[in-house]
């Protein structure tokens, strides 16, 4: 992917997919890359009529303000980062297969946790839940007030995916100017791979020992990468989503792997980042397979 890969938002006319575009104004910025906002306009496909009737006022019917939406979405992404190359489209059909063929040319793909429709219940929408676990590129979940004081957050567990988030939250932290917290929980001794047998008595410290050895690794090498960029690892005990939740309250941004080391295969979302989506009090990026671009 070059480096023109541009930052992808969805818009859809809610409130909070306009903080969406804020927020991936600012990253295009800081990335150095442009900004493309995309409206997926479902209603030809649902036989609708999407012009105006026969004498109704110019700007009426349903395309022209699904124009409107991307208009104002590209007038506030000027607004908040005017040096970024900002494009806008309506692009017939649904929001998640419209926004997963547009993450397979993008950096980014930046959503917000809710949209216009669903019930008031509803913790994250149905567009942005498929994307979070099957989007070609890192997405980025926007959700409530954005802390520009806390650090960024990162979950690992020793995974492939794990390790790629950890790359990712050490770039973000860099361009961001904050430090990073690398988080690691433990339980209790849990089995690597089909076949591996448990002991029935374990040493608790020497298990510590290889569970502070298993993020030490993770980010090590990062770390030599980013040597402007703060580090915290921290070693907990407890259910992993929990404790994530729980630093999320401080942190500016959580980021996770769609999927961890205990994932069934062909599972898209894993247990902890379907709980940390739906439950974060910050904002959120899932990062998925081989694709993650970082900078410019
Ligand atoms: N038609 C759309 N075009 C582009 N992006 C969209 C569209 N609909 C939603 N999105 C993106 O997805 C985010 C979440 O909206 P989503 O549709 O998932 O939730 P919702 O509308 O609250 O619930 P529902 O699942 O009932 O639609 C929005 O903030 C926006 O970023
Ligand atoms: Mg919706």
């Amino acid at each position: 992917m070059g480096s023109s890969a541009p930052v992808v938002v969805g818009v859809d006319g809610s409130a909070i997919a306009l903080d969406a575009v804020r927020t991936a104004a600012r990253e295009a910025a800081s990335r150095r890359r442009p900004l493309r906002i995309v409206h997926a306009f479902i209603w030809p496909l649902m036989r609708v009529t999407v012009d105006p009737a026969p004498g109704a006022p110019a700007g009426a019917g349903l395309r022209n303000q699904a124009e409107r939406y991307v208009a104002e979405a590209v007038t506030e992404a000027g607004r908040i980062a005017p040096e970024v190359a900002v494009t806008g489209a309506v692009v017939d059909g649904s929001p998640a297969p419209v926004l997963l063929a547009e993450s397979r040319d993008a950096s980014l793909l930046v959503l917000g946790s809710r949209g216009l429709g669903g019930f008031a219940g509803l913790l994250i929408g149905s567009a942005t839940v498929q994307l979070s676990a099957r989007a070609a590129c890192p997405v980025l979940v926007v959700r409530g007030e954005s802390r520009a004081d806390g650090p960024v957050v990162v979950g690992v567990d020793g995974s492939e995916l794990s390790t790629e988030a950890v790359g990712f939250a050490f770039d973000e932290a860099a361009r961001r100017g904050v430090p990073l917290v690398a988080v690691h929980t433990w339980l209790y001794p849990a089995p690597l791979g089909p076949g591996d047998i448990l002991p029935l008595v374990y040493d608790l410290e020497a298990l510590a020992a290889e569970e502070e050895r298993v993020l030490a690794e993770s980010v090590a090498g990062f770390a030599a990468q980013y040597p402007d960029v703060p580090v915290q690892q921290r070693l907990m005990r407890g259910s992993p989503a929990g404790v994530l939740v729980e630093e999320s309250k401080t942190a500016q941004l959580v980021v996770v792997g769609a999927r961890g080391r205990g994932a069934l295969a062909g599972l898209l979302l894993g247990s902890v980042s379907h709980a940390v989506l739906q439950h974060a009090h910050s904002p959120v990026a899932i990062l998925h397979h081989g694709r993650t671009t970082v900078g410019s």
